[in-house]
């Protein structure tokens, strides 16, 4: 068997999440590091046994010295365009992390790119493969709910309001990016809301900045229409449903979604805890399908990974590609510009193809 060979470029935070995932692939192998932080690199590099000899601080090095099929990208999105660049022109396919582009025309180009060098671009949308997200996606797929009639998905509880300057964040870019919630976070919504219901034709957004420590938006509501039914999104990082007082001086992600979708035969009902819940239209109590269970990001990461790997395989398209990915960030930027002049934004028919 073939094992495909991986270049890791950015080994900060969310790199041990690739790493393990790629560590239980069977057919893949992580074979090279780079970072410019050689603090960063070397800790990585001891953790999951790379030597120093293929730790770089320079993409282009790595690329022309060391043996690589695949490169998987987890720095921020400023970087991207960059890194696609170089990686594409040495032939190497590509893992991208979400948010993919800072504009719909660097997505666009990075997409130009790949197609053009012959090599396979995904982009790393991990939320949709969360147990919870695949296990609605069956439970649609099977009919469960029937027609669609509303969708509520609500998040809450990261509590920005707790984030001053001296507490320390494991992502502190946050408090600066101008654009936080549905940039950040829509990357993974919209892909999610994409995936278990298609893109919707339209949607209309209300944002604000909440806390006084962090420079983007912090919540919003976003309303998303079809022919035929409705949904809506209600994000908030400066909502506080669960999380405990006194807050502590230590931050780490809280991330409390609900999802509810009602259709003509019942009620399918996500919780805070991760339990899923049904309920028959034609009557009787509601039914447990899933368990309560934390966010499962590990297991996320290995199903995505191991997709990626049995796409190429296969010949067979990513459900996550970066062409795939322009009607995702489509739906993000359309929220700060609906946000911004008080106006629905309207999604053309190729783009709904998409979905
Ligand atoms: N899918 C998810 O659930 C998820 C979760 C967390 C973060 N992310 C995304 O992953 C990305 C990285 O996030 P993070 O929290 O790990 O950030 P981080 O800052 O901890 O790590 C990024 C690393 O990239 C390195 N880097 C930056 N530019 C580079 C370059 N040109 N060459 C080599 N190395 C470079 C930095 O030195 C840093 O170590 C972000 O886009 C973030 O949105 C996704």
């Amino acid at each position: 068997m073939r094992a495909w060979k991986i270049g890791l470029i950015g080994t900060g935070w969310w790199s041990e999440k690739h790493l393990n995932a790629w560590s239980r692939i069977t057919n893949a192998q992580v074979t090279a590091l780079c970072d410019l932080s050689r603090e960063k690199l070397a800790r990585r590099g001891t953790a999951y046994g790379i030597p120093p000899q293929r730790q770089y601080d320079r993409a282009d090095e790595m690329l022309s010295e060391a043996e690589i099929d695949i490169v998987d990208i987890v720095t921020g999105p400023d970087t991207h365009l960059a890194l696609v660049r170089q990686a594409a022109a040495a032939g190497k396919h590509i893992l991208c992390q979400k948010p993919f582009a800072r504009t719909e025309a660097e997505a666009r180009e990075m997409v130009e790119l790949a197609r053009a060098a012959g090599v396979r671009l995904m982009v790393a949308e991990n939320w949709r493969w969360l147990s919870r997200f695949q296990r609605i996606k069956r439970l649609l797929d099977e009919g469960r709910v029937g027609k669609l009639h509303a969708i509520r998905y609500i998040h809450s509880d990261y509590y920005t309001p707790r984030m001053k300057p001296e507490i320390a964040l494991p992502q502190p870019f946050f408090r600066d990016m101008p654009r936080l919630l549905f940039y950040e976070m829509g990357a993974h919504w919209y892909d999610t809301w994409r995936f278990l219901f298609g893109t919707p034709s339209r949607l209309y957004a209300e944002t604000m900045t909440v806390s006084p420590y962090v420079r983007g938006e912090d919540a919003g509501i976003v309303a998303l229409g079809y022919e035929d039914h409705y949904g809506y999104m209600d994000m908030s990082w400066a909502t506080r449903q669960k999380l405990d007082a006194p807050l502590g001086d230590e931050v780490g992600p809280v991330h409390l979604e609900q999802l509810i979708v009602d259709g003509e035969k019942g009620t399918i009902k996500l919780y805070a805890d991760g339990a899923i819940g049904f309920v028959a239209m034609d009557g009787g109590g509601e039914s447990r399908l899933l368990e309560p269970h934390p966010l499962d990001h590990e297991d996320s990461h290995l199903r995505l990974q191991a997709h990626m790997i049995e796409c190429i395989e296969r010949g067979e398209p990513f459900q996550t590609s970066g062409e795939d990915n322009l009607a995702t960030l489509r739906m993000m930027f359309g929220t700060y510009e609906s946000a911004a002049n008080h106006t629905p934004v309207f999604f053309d028919r190729e783009e709904r193809r998409q979905a």
